[in-house]
């Protein structure tokens, strides 16, 4: 059968008193249970330098070493090593100190001349098998708490939708009647008055503005009546870098297109997906306003976990290993400060309100994907940067 020691464990122990090192390590060799590689360090810092080099199972800790001394020693260890088991092993006697140790992060405490070996060697075995459990359960914990962040964001997201469209419906009908009156006395006033002029000037701009605001709360709605059909992405790529070309070469952006030439088709509202390409050049445009490069990426493959960037890992729709097909915005802007990067798919989160951003491009886009079946995601890249990407399924064949 086997036993919970048969496990050879790698220990080190921290421990400045040559006696006390020879005592431990002749408890562990000659003990009839358990198997033991040990390595001394006579401080912390000596410790260190062993941990960052090699590999241990578990270090059994004297709070008095070369260079610390009291639970300061345990927490500096813990701050450098905190996913490590320690069980501490210390000559001072104080009724608190081995409960103070526990909380601040030992698995165990033993006291000098206390104890015989097989309390040590079984000690030392359930500091790991603790400290294992330990982690997976702080792992639940934060999967947990991510979950929850997760539904509190998707919740608040449907509430915002839901309000922000029944308001736009509500504020479209008066819009329209302001934008009219606004022709109407053009018209009918034909005023030589400058004042008169730039008045009825201005509140048409600003109902036209607010009628753009508008128009993007209902893309919301109105995402039921999707016209899908079996496309080749590269085609509305192409269509939509002509249109946005012009905008590039004035603001020195170099755009290439890198489109893999045999791709399957994906079934997509054209128009929609095309509003999404839109969108998401122009963002890269507005992070790149000094020059840089935007790259168009598109590509089959397989789909796999880690092709959905952090931002957006909430997706269910695709299935690990199914046939998708994915397009890449990739710029040499600044990428997304790390606060942010919760924030961007919220509704009127911008942050470039000053010059006219009103926050919606993404969270329409995501609904936008969301109703194909698709993704979309961004992350900032190790050497500068974002990449907004967008992921869908391939068609299936006979299914066109
Ligand atoms: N490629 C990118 N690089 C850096 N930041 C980006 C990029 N794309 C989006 N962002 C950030 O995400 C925010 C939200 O983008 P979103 O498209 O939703 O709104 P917006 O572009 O600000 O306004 P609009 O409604 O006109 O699209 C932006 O304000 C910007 O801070
Ligand atoms: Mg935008």
């Amino acid at each position: 059968m086997k036993s919970q020691f048969d496990k050879k464990l790698r220990v080190l122990l921290v421990e400045n008193s040559a006696v006390d090192c020879k005592v431990i390590d002749k408890m562990l060799q000659s003990s009839p249970y358990g198997r033991f590689e040990s390595q001394f360090a006579g401080s912390l810092e000596q410790a260190f330098i062993l941990l960052a080099k090699q590999n241990f199972d578990v270090v059994l800790l004297d709070l008095n070493v070369d260079d610390c001394t009291g639970l300061e020693t345990l927490k500096r260890f813990h701050r450098k090593f905190p996913h490590m088991p320690v069980v501490v092993n210390t000559g001072s006697y104080q009724d608190d100190l081995g409960l103070k140790a526990i909380t601040k992060g030992a698995q165990d405490y033993l006291i000098k001349g206390m104890y015989k070996s097989y309390v040590l060697v079984k000690s030392l075995y359930y500091a790991v098998e603790r400290k294992k459990a330990e982690e997976e359960l702080k792992g639940a914990y934060n999967k947990l708490q991510q979950t929850q962040t997760q539904l509190i964001q998707a919740e608040k997201m449907n509430v915002i939708g839901g309000l922000a469209s029944g308001v736009a419906h509500e504020v479209k009908n008066p819009l329209a009647t302001i934008l009219y009156g606004v022709e109407y006395l053009n018209t009918a006033l034909k005023s030589t008055d400058e004042k008169v002029v730039l008045t009825l000037e201005s509140i048409k701009e600003a109902a036209k503005s607010a009628n753009g605001i508008i128009k993007g709360l209902l893309d919301f709605a109105s995402l039921t009546n999707l016209k899908k059909e079996p496309e080749n992405i590269n085609i509305l790529i192409d269509q939509a870098v002509n249109l946005i070309r012009p905008q590039c070469e004035r603001i020195n952006v170099e755009l290439k297109k890198d489109l893999q030439s045999d791709l399957p088709l994906i079934k997509i509202d054209c128009n929609r997906i095309k509003q999404v390409v839109v969108d998401l050049i122009v963002n890269a445009l507005y992070a790149m306003s000094d020059g840089g490069c935007l790259v168009i990426r598109t590509y089959a493959k397989k789909f796999a976990e880690q092709d959905i960037g952090w931002v957006d890992k909430r997706s269910k729709s695709l299935i690990k290993g199914e046939d998708v097909v994915i397009v890449d915005f990739d710029d040499t802007g600044p990428g997304i400060k790390a606060e942010y990067l919760i924030k961007i798919f919220d509704p009127f989160f911008t942050t470039r309100r000053a010059s006219g951003g009103i926050g919606l491009g993404l969270s329409i886009a995501r609904t936008i994907m969301n109703s194909h079946g698709g993704v979309i995601s961004l992350q900032n890249k190790q050497e500068g940067g974002a990449i907004a990407r967008l992921i869908f399924k391939a068609n299936k064949k006979g299914s066109l």
